[in-house]
């Protein structure tokens, strides 16, 4: 993981797990959005293929997230850049909110399927409603989706202008940390 870097102390990297499943997730949840906002532009006798699409995404990052999080377990993330105490406080708490969003946001869609008395087709085995199918219910939990949905959007799209601000302006290694040795 260390590697000599341009700059006046080692580079530390992110693993190439860490990497190659952060790069992933992200892909995925620009897919899953893009996917669940623009349904309807699609032919409507695509609906459902193209929703049923979105859930199997949303439950993959799902599972990434929880790999992600039992991997960090026993291969701990680089040290900190020396960026000062205020970004590097700023920095972790946009990490630890990222990381409840991209749980948050999967269950909340998982539970809004239920409630509207949706299956998800997994190509082998289909996965059938699990509770009693409400409208009313359904329609309040669709909206939180939605809500929850844009917050890791914005969330993640601030970190990205963050690590490009690191990259460009301050010239730090924190962007580097993410991807791989030359
Ligand atoms: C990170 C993961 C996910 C993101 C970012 C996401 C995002 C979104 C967005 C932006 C919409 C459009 C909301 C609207 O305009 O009304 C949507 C709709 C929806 N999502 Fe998700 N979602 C995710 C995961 C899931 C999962 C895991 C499920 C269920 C298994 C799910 C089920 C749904 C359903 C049923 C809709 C309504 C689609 C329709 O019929 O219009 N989502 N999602
Ligand atoms: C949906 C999009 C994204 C999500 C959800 C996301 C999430 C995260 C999370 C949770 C971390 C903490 C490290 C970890 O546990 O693996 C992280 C680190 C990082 N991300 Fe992202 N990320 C996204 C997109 C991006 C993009 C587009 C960039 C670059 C332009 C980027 C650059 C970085 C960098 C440089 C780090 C390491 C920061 C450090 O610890 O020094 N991320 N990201």
């Amino acid at each position: 993981m260390t590697q000599k870097s341009t700059l006046a102390h080692p580079l530390l990297r992110y693993d190439g797990t860490a990497r190659i499943v952060h790069w992933l997730t992200a892909i995925l949840i620009v897919a899953v959005f893009c996917l669940g906002l623009f349904v309807d532009a699609f032919p409507p006798s695509w609906e459902d293929s193209v929703v049923n699409t979105h859930k199997l995404i949303g439950v993959s990052i799902l599972c990434l997230v929880a790999f992600r999080m039992i991997w960090r377990r026993n291969h701990k993330p680089p040290p900190p850049e020396p960026i000062g105490l205020m970004l590097q406080r700023v920095s972790s708490i946009s990490h630890v909110l990222l990381y409840c969003l991209m749980i948050a946001v999967p269950l909340v869609g998982l539970a809004f399927a239920a409630r509207s008395g949706q299956w998800i087709d997994f190509g082998l085995f289909s996965l059938g409603p699990v509770s009693v199918e409400d409208e009313g219910v359904a329609r309040q939990i669709g909206e939180i989706h939605e809500l929850l949905a844009y917050m890791l959007v914005g969330v993640a799209g601030l970190h990205a202008l963050a690590a490009l601000w690191h990259h460009l302006v301050r010239k730090d290694a924190v962007l580097m940390r993410m991807l791989p040795p030359k």
